[in-house]
């Protein structure tokens, strides 16, 4: 300690109290940067509980309208959609139908809802029988056929109204694939978020029970990045947006705060951090057990992600998060 600084240099004097804090943050969490995940299935007027999500629920779509609507009014704006289709099959027909799950759920809460900032998911995982991200050819995830499929399903969400098409299947191209299909039939507006950074994560297993997409064989680790490298990831990134990529994502986010960050530093588009199915199970679990306060825990690891670099979260905590900030 230098003590010829120290009476006069103190850190406490700017936290003294709470409007001194709050006036020296450096970052502030807003509704308005937060997208609710939404898991939507076929039928009327039905919800089912996620074992492993506790509080999350998959809704029918006429559940999803009433569920925005109350995200809405507190001030949730934006919601990423999940289908679980009617049927599965080899090609994942479901996901590019535009009679599918989600095609309809997308007309049918902007018809109620036209502002809400609707997402939906590009991937193949939820729709194929053997729950892989693509289109299997000799026992592998083809990428170039994948892609064909993939900027077919964007176009599809994209007729139907969706404000943002987010593609997660990891295939390489599928930015530039999608954003060529939406420009050649005249979908310039459409927004792509892509899943630039997906890591290969076990922290996905509660999703993978409410979307009833694991992988049959296998596992995702030849598409997904693996855990250890992060330049990869940076990498991913780059080149979505080459590719066109307006905002580009790192998922999950909890493990991942340094690539959160390092992307900040190196990229100039919006950036959305995924607080992921595992990280939601997690806190709740602990919660649960009464061994942590998960508001106090929530809000400080939402802070986190802020000062870590996030524009955008994605938490199925969001609706949660409207009330503790009203
Ligand atoms: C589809 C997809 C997954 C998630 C989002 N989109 C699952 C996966 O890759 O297995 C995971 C989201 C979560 O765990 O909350 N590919
Ligand atoms: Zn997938």
């Amino acid at each position: 300690m230098d003590y010829d600084i120290f009476p006069r240099v103190r850190e406490r004097r700017l936290r003294k109290s709470q409007k001194i804090r709050d006036l020296v943050a450096e970052v502030s969490l807003n509704k308005s940067n937060l997208v609710q995940p939404i898991f939507v299935y076929p039928g009327e007027n039905s919800t089912e509980r996620i074992k492993s999500m506790p509080d999350v629920y998959r809704m029918t779509i006429d559940r999803a309208i009433k569920f925005v609507g109350e995200g809405l009014a507190s001030g949730i704006n934006a919601y990423l959609l999940f289908g679980i289709p009617s049927h599965k099959d080899d090609m994942g027909s479901e996901a590019y139908d535009e009679e599918g799950i989600i095609p309809n759920a997308v007309r049918s809460i902007k018809k109620e809802y036209p502002d809400a900032v609707l997402i939906t998911d590009v991937c193949m995982c939820e729709y194929t029988s053997h729950g892989h991200c693509g289109i299997i050819i000799n026992g592998k995830v083809d990428n170039d056929t994948t892609l064909k499929y993939l900027a077919k399903t964007a176009l599809v969400y994209a007729k139907s109204g969706a404000d943002i098409v987010a593609p997660s299947s990891m295939m390489d191209g599928q930015v530039k694939a999608i954003r060529d299909a939406l420009d050649e039939n005249g979908f310039t507006d459409t927004i792509i978020m892509s899943y630039s950074s997906k890591f290969a994560s076990s922290l996905y297993g509660p999703f993978r029970e409410a979307a009833d997409s694991r992988p049959q064989f296998g596992d995702r680790k030849t598409y997904q990045m693996d855990y250890r490298s992060a330049r990869t990831a940076l990498r991913e990134i780059e080149l979505d947006i080459k590719e066109g990529a307006d905002i580009v994502m790192v998922k999950p986010a909890m493990f991942y705060m340094d690539i959160i960050a390092k992307a900040k530093e190196r990229f100039l588009v919006p950036l959305a951090a995924y607080s992921v199915s595992g990280e939601y199970s997690m806190i709740k679990a602990a919660f649960e057990n009464g061994w942590i306060d998960e508001d106090q825990v929530l809000l400080e690891y939402m802070h986190s992600l802020k000062r870590a670099g996030a524009d955008i979260i994605i938490t199925y905590y969001a609706k949660r998060l409207a009330e503790l900030l009203r």
